[in-house]
Formats: C-alpha cells, structure tokens, sequence
C-alpha cells in the first residue's frame, strides 16, 4: 500500500469535509482511538495534517517504492477526507503517527479490508526519513497489529514490499511478518517493473509472539 493509485485518484476528487474531534471509543467505524507509544502518539488523520505528509511522504527515499502519494497539500486534504469516509464504511483504517511534542502526522500506518467482514487486511506504511531507525515504526507497527487482530478482527494481515525495499523488507522481518512468497512484476514505478515480497502475519501467531518473553540476546 500506501496510496495505492486508485485510492489516490478517488482522493483527489474527494469533496473536503470537517475533521472528526478525536475519540476514545474502540467503536473504530465512528472514529479511531488514540493509542500511546512512548514517543509518539497514533491517531486518526486530521485535514490539518496535509502540510506535514505532503512535506515527509514525498520525498525521494520515502516514496520510491510505495504508489504515487498525492503531490499537492489540496491533494493530501482529498486522501485524508477519503480516509474518514473509506473508516466509516468499514471497509480501511489509517492512523497518523504524530511524535511527542507535535502536533501534526510525521507518517501513516494503513489497514485496508481485502475481503468481505475484514477477515483478511493489507497493511502498509510511510515515515518520514528524520524518524527511521528512532524505533517509531516498531512500536507503532506493534500498536496497530493488536488494534488490527483485537479490535476489528482481523485474522490474517499481508504486506507487500518491493524485493529492492531493503528497509521495508528490514521492517517487516523484524516485527516477526513471514515471507510466504515472490508476487513477480507486480508493482510498477518510475517506469520500472519490481517484483514484491509477500509477508503475512497471523491473528494467532502473533498473540503468541506477543505473550513470548523477548529473546535472550548473547553477548560475548
Ligand atoms: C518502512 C519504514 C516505515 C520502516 O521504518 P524504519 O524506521 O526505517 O524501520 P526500522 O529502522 O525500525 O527497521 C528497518 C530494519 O531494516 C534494516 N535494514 C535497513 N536497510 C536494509 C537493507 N538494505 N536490507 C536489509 N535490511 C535493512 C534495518 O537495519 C532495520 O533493522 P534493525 O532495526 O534490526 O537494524 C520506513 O523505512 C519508510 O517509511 N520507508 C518508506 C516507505 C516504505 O517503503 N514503506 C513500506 C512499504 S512495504
């Protein structure tokens, strides 16, 4: 994911509408909870975040790999208001990262129903280059898999992410995702034709690596 190019084209049609006020409710299809990181905070997107993620997600390292993100601030207001609507129907969650002391999105985490009754999901995710490495995307990723599993009921989550991604790859390997296989020649960018890596994630699988005590690391 992010931005896939038929959301984003759909998004920048979109009619802008008013930014929900935040929740606390786990009624996820009226609005999205707030959840805590040490850092940062996950929350719904807000209109207001436009500037922000036009300036993070469009830069060169951040979006060669991932679809084309919208390029213009009225651009960004028309994904963010999609966002909104595409929650609402239930069918796509997106939680904007927003670090401790901002207040605007640095990034997003995205869910996205790819069958009836969000059985199984897509996820997909962009941060901003100053907040790689910083652990953000861990502990988010972490937050947003037990919201995925628990609360919408999510049994089964699949990534994708281009074979020469080597941090997106990095990133999902790391969080306990397996490759399950080679989707050949099926994402295309600038032009060039990528193969992608296939990573799923289990509801069940990843309730055990949760309750799992963190590996012992030797050191000599
Ligand atoms: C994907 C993304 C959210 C990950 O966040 P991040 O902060 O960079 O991720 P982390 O640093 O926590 O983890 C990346 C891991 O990949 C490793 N890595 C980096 N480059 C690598 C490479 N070329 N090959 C293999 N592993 C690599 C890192 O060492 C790190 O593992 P470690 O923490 O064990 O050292 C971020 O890089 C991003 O937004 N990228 C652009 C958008 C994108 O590609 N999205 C993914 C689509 S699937």
């Amino acid at each position: 994911m992010p931005f896939q190019p038929e959301l984003t084209r759909q998004a920048t049609m979109a009619t802008v509408t008013s930014t929900p006020a935040t929740v606390t409710t786990s009624d996820w299809k009226t609005g999205l909870p707030v959840l805590t990181g040490s850092s940062f905070t996950l929350r719904e997107l807000r209109l207001d975040d436009a500037p922000s993620l036009l300036a993070m997600l469009t830069t060169e390292e951040v979006a060669r790999f991932i679809s084309p993100p919208p390029t213009t601030v009225p651009g960004f207001e028309g994904f963010i208001a999609w966002t909104h609507r595409e929650r609402q129907a239930g069918t796509y969650v997106c939680f904007a990262v927003v670090p401790e002391g901002m207040d605007t999105a640095v990034g997003i985490f995205q869910v996205r129903s790819i069958e009836p009754g969000f059985g199984t999901a897509e996820w997909g995710f962009a941060i901003g280059s100053p907040y790689w490495g910083t652990g953000v995307f861990a502990e988010g990723a972490r937050l947003v898999l037990d919201f995925a599993f628990d609360v919408v009921g999510a049994h089964r989550l699949e990534a994708r992410a281009a074979v020469a991604n080597g941090r997106g790859n990095g990133a999902l390997r790391k969080i306990g995702a397996v490759q399950e296989g080679l989707l050949r020649r099926s994402f295309q960018r600038h032009g060039q034709q990528h193969d992608q890596v296939l990573w799923g994630i289990l509801a069940d699988d990843w309730r055990l690596q949760r309750r799992s005590p963190l590996p012992v690391v030797v050191t000599h």
